[in-house]
C-alpha cells in the first residue's frame, strides 16, 4: 500500500504550525502576487533553481492548483507570527513514499527578515513535519556554494553536505558548485539517544 493512501495528506496540506516567531500556514491565491515579486527579484532568484523571468499570475495560479492536488508536494506560506505578515514560502517536494524521501525548498522573500533566524525556525518546523507527520526518513536539498547564509542555516538545523556537484551551475559567467545536503531521521535519533 502506498503511504499516501493512509497518511491524511489533505489534512497536512491544511496544517497551521505555530512556532515562537513564525506561523506556517497553507499558501493562498492572495499571496501569489507577492510571491511573484519576490521570485523576480535578482537578489533572490540568484539563489533559486529557476530564473522566473516569464512568471505571470496566471502561471502561478496554475502552479498552486497543481500543488494543492499533488500527492508529492506540500507548499506553505511563512508568516511573522506577531505581525501576521506574509514573509515567504517553503515546501516539501518530490515525496517518494516508497523510499520515504523528499526535497526541501524555502524562500524568505521579505529581505528585511533575512539573518533573523526566521529561516532556521521554519526549516526546523518543516523537518518536524516531514519526519513526524509525513513519516519520511530523509530530506534532501540543493544549494549553490555562494549561498553561505542558506548553508549556515541548513547546518544549524542538522543538514550535512553529502555530495558536491562540481561546477554545475552558471551564475554571472562563473561555474559554481552545488552542494547536496541531507538530513536523516535515523541520524537525529542516534545523536539524541
Ligand atoms: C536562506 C534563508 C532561508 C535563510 O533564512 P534566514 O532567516 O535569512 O537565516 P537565519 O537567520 O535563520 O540563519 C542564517 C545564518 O547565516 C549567517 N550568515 C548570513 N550571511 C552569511 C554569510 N555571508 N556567510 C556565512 N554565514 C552567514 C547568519 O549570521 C546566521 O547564522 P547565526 O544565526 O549563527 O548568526 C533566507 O535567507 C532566504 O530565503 N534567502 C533567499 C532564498 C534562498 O536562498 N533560499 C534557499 C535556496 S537553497
Amino acid at each position: 500500500m502506498n503511504p499516501a493512501d493512509y497518511i491524511d495528506y489533505k489534512a497536512v496540506k491544511k496544517l497551521k504550525i505555530f512556532k515562537k516567531n513564525i506561523l506556517i500556514r497553507p499558501l493562498l491565491k492572495n499571496d501569489l502576487m507577492r510571491t511573484i515579486n519576490w521570485l523576480k527579484d535578482s537578489e533572490i532568484h540568484k539563489f533559486l533553481a529557476s530564473d522566473f523571468k516569464d512568471l505571470t499570475l496566471e502561471k502561478e495560479l496554475d502552479w498552486l492548483k497543481e500543488m494543492n492536488k499533488s500527492l508529492i508536494d506540500f507548499v506553505f506560506a511563512i508568516e511573522d507570527r506577531k505581525l501576521k505578515k506574509y514573509i515567504g514560502n517553503c515546501g516539501l517536494h518530490k515525496v517518494d513514499w516508497e523510499n520515504k524521501t523528499c526535497e526541501f525548498g524555502i524562500v524568505i522573500g521579505d529581505k528585511g527578515y533575512w539573518n533573523k533566524n526566521y529561516g532556521t525556525e521554519t526549516i526546523k518546523a518543516i523537518i518536524e513535519l516531514a519526519f513526524d507527520k509525513l513519516n519520511l526518513q530523509k530530506i534532501k536539498l540543493f544549494v549553490y556554494e555562494y549561498n553561505n547564509r542558506a548553508i549556515k542555516a541548513y547546518k544549524k538545523c542538522g543538514f550535512t553536505v553529502k555530495e558536491i556537484l562540481i561546477k554545475d551551475h552558471l551564475f554571472e559567467n562563473v561555474y559554481w558548485d552545488t552542494m547536496v545536503m541531507e538530513i536523516n531521521k535515523k541520524e537525529i535519533f542516534k545523536e539524541n539517544s
